[in-house]
């Protein structure tokens, strides 16, 4: 397996350490610090493994973060081919004001298998896989979708929950499920995580969708992958350079509408490290000498869906 249980372990702690690398921004009202501290972290650590890595979904422009820029090389070298997506501080705003949700993520998959995705908007869509993937699609109305899985689900609308980005662009979709009663789930920032509370029944999601940043569409259908639910992605271009840009990275159909195999192929791991406590994992814990993290690890092949507790000690100058 060319994707081992090392190599989970070693992406466990590329994500730890880059979280623990932006705790100390926890609440200090300066994103740009925390995404420079767990960027720089990220690198220096992947750097550190033996793999011939190359980031194909990279972070920055949307937000003029400091970058992992995509076709960035990662790594010792060797026989071993990544793609790598990272986003090395998911909710920049979580951290600089202190709320719930902050992570750090990465996802690896084997050379070629990965989608590489312009830093755009992406019109999304997940549902669990306890709904028929021909129930919901991206291009069915609003009502259809939320329709159709409350038939699969045998619920009530107002059962039902819709995750979604909290955002004047959704406005109409908001007024639809406001008219629908159903429930929302409206979130500020973070729709990694967003996406992935369709992967288990605890979190009360049934459906997760709209528009978010690309690259994070992305990331969230890594995971997806290995829980078997579906994932739609549709990228949206707004301006001339945006679609430069994308014909430059070989995407013809701006209009195409991504599946989840056309997005993510083979095997994958995906870690998510918590900075701030959120629905998927808690954030760092300091406890005597030592940072506590938990990550969000999936691992496509072993079928490995697991948070993982690790500590790592606090160095003293
Ligand atoms: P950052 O961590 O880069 O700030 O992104 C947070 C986020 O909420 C993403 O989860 C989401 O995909 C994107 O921003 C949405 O962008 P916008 O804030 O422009 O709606």
């Amino acid at each position: 397996m060319a994707l081992d249980k090392k190599l989970i372990q070693n992406i466990i702690r590329v994500t730890s350490k880059a979280a623990i690398s932006s705790y100390k921004f926890i609440g200090k009202k300066d994103k740009q610090s925390a995404d420079k501290a767990a960027t720089d972290s990220m690198r220096t650590e992947i750097n550190k493994l033996k793999i011939n890595g190359e980031v194909v979904i990279g972070e920055g422009e949307l937000d003029k973060a400091p970058m992992l820029y995509i076709g960035e090389k990662l790594g010792i070298g060797g026989d071993l081919k990544l793609d790598i997506a990272v986003d090395p501080l998911e909710g920049t705003n979580f951290v600089a004001k202190n709320l719930p949700g902050a992570l750090s993520v990465l996802s690896v998959a084997e050379k070629g298998n990965l989608f590489n995705a312009p830093e755009t908007y992406m019109d999304k869509l997940a549902t669990s896989k306890k709904i028929p993937s021909d129930a919901t699609d991206l291009d069915f109305s609003i009502e259809k979708n939320i329709k159709n899985i409350a038939d699969s689900l045998n619920k009530d609308l107002i059962n039902i929950t819709v995750c979604l980005l909290n955002r004047p662009r959704h406005k109409k979709i908001i007024d639809k499920l406001t008219e629908m009663k159903v429930k929302m789930k409206l979130l500020t920032d973070g729709d990694v995580a967003g996406a992935l509370l369709v992967t288990n029944n605890k979190y009360n999601v049934d459906v997760f969708l709209g528009i978010g940043g690309g690259p994070e569409g992305v990331l969230a259908a890594s995971a997806i992958d290995a829980f078997g639910c579906k994932f739609q992605g549709r990228f949206l271009f707004k301006t001339d350079k945006d679609i430069d840009r994308a014909k430059k990275m070989g995407i013809e159909d701006l209009n195409k509408k991504y599946e989840l195999k056309e997005i993510i192929k083979g095997d994958s791991i995906f870690c998510a490290t918590g900075i701030t406590s959120g629905d998927l994992v808690n954030g760092i814990k300091v406890l005597k000498n030592k940072y506590i993290t938990e990550t969000f690890v999936t691992h496509k092949s072993s079928n490995m869906t697991e948070i993982v507790i690790s500590e790592d000690t606090i160095k003293t100058c």
